[in-house]
């Protein structure tokens, strides 16, 4: 487990940059781009020979089928619940949430012993108008007291806190967390227990996307990045970083956009042990809306930076056709895991 990612520190830092954004996916940058990050089964067997561009600076993504983790998939997928309307006309969603102890092959040869959310990392994008009566039946199979705690506007018994309301939800035990959507905008939930940091980085989070009443203007195309880290080895640093849990995967799957389709990223920052993640675009400008509780943005710019648990809505529009990079202006985020391209198709 260590040898892997020794073997990845060990490697000259800007060279492995280079190299991962030149000329080691330009082998296979444009025969995977469309097709699939769908890959399970059989497909998974060509990892190791696929991949084999990234041999000389041992990086590379696993693919999504061996890894257990499709962070193609979890761009687009947006969990609304189950919803039937209550006798005030009120929309209620409820969701269905189990804690469980799944392993994932994070890089090649990297077992991750995972704490997750329905089997996920990161768990399922949680979505609801801003109003809605909202749900959250929680089971605990896992082999740890876990919570659910979400950011939001609720009363302390339903804040997923230890010791405060249900508190702790011991292995075996479910609670329901019930609240109202609001304030909208983008946010997270995540375990609470103590200590509190393993708890996160083991993989108990996701996003909590919360629509305004009367919507935003509408986007072409809309989609969630999740910016996390895996400590393998122990300690109190992060051996890789991603974004929708599986390293360097959208270099080798990039995020296919469409030329000037107006993309909305709901961009949340979930990182344990390192202060400060960050995001950088190639090639573009992006307007950012800082939690996504505003209708204006406050930013035009490329690079944005975002602190534990911080979170916000880039908006952006690709004039131009081609390959864009999008990473970590943190070069060593970027060269353990945390670079991808946008893929743009011509109009
Ligand atoms: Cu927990
Ligand atoms: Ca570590
Ligand atoms: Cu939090």
């Amino acid at each position: 487990m260590l040898s892997g990612a020794a073997a990845l520190a060990a490697v000259p830092a800007f060279s492995t940059f280079q190299a991962h954004a030149s000329s080691g996916h330009d082998q296979h940058g444009g025969g995977s781009g469309n097709t699939a990050s769908g890959n399970t089964g059989t497909a998974t067997s060509a990892a190791a020979t696929s991949h084999a561009g990234h041999a000389g600076f041992a990086g590379g993504s696993v693919l999504p089928g061996r890894a257990g983790i499709d962070p193609t998939a979890i761009l687009r997928d947006f969990d609304r619940g189950k919803t039937s309307l209550l006798p005030d006309g009120r929309t209620l969603r409820v969701w269905d949430i189990v804690a469980v102890d799944k392993d994932f092959e994070i890089a090649p040869g990297i077992t991750f012993p995972g704490w997750t959310y329905n089997g996920r990392i990161p768990g399922p994008t949680l979505w609801a108008r801003e109003g809605d009566a909202l749900r959250i039946n929680f089971t605990n199979a896992g082999a740890h007291p876990h919570t659910m705690h979400f950011h939001g506007i609720h009363t302390a018994g339903m804040d997923g806190t230890p010791g405060i309301g249900a508190g702790s939800i011991a292995p075996g035990q479910s609670f329901t967390y019930e609240f109202d959507a609001t304030p909208f905008g983008t946010h997270l939930y995540h375990c609470h227990q103590s200590p509190l940091a393993p708890h996160i980085a083991k993989g108990l989070y996701g996003g909590f996307i919360i629509e305004p009443r009367e919507g935003r203007p509408p986007a072409d195309d809309e989609m969630v990045m999740v910016m996390n880290g895996y400590n393998t080895d122990g300690g109190d640093d992060n051996e890789f970083y991603s974004v929708n849990g599986l390293p360097f995967h959208f270099m080798d799957f990039p995020v296919q956009v469409k030329q000037h389709a107006l993309v909305r990223i709901h961009l949340i920052n979930v990182l344990e042990y390192d202060p400060i993640n960050s995001f950088h675009i190639h090639g573009n400008f992006f307007h950012y809306y800082p939690t996504g509780t505003m209708l204006t943005p406050s930013e035009y710019t490329d690079t944005i930076s975002q602190v534990q648990g911080q979170r916000g809505i880039v908006e952006l529009r690709f004039p131009f056709p081609g390959k864009y990079m999008f990473h970590a202006h943190k070069t060593e985020f970027a060269e353990l895991g945390w670079m991808g391209f946008f893929e743009v198709g011509a109009a």
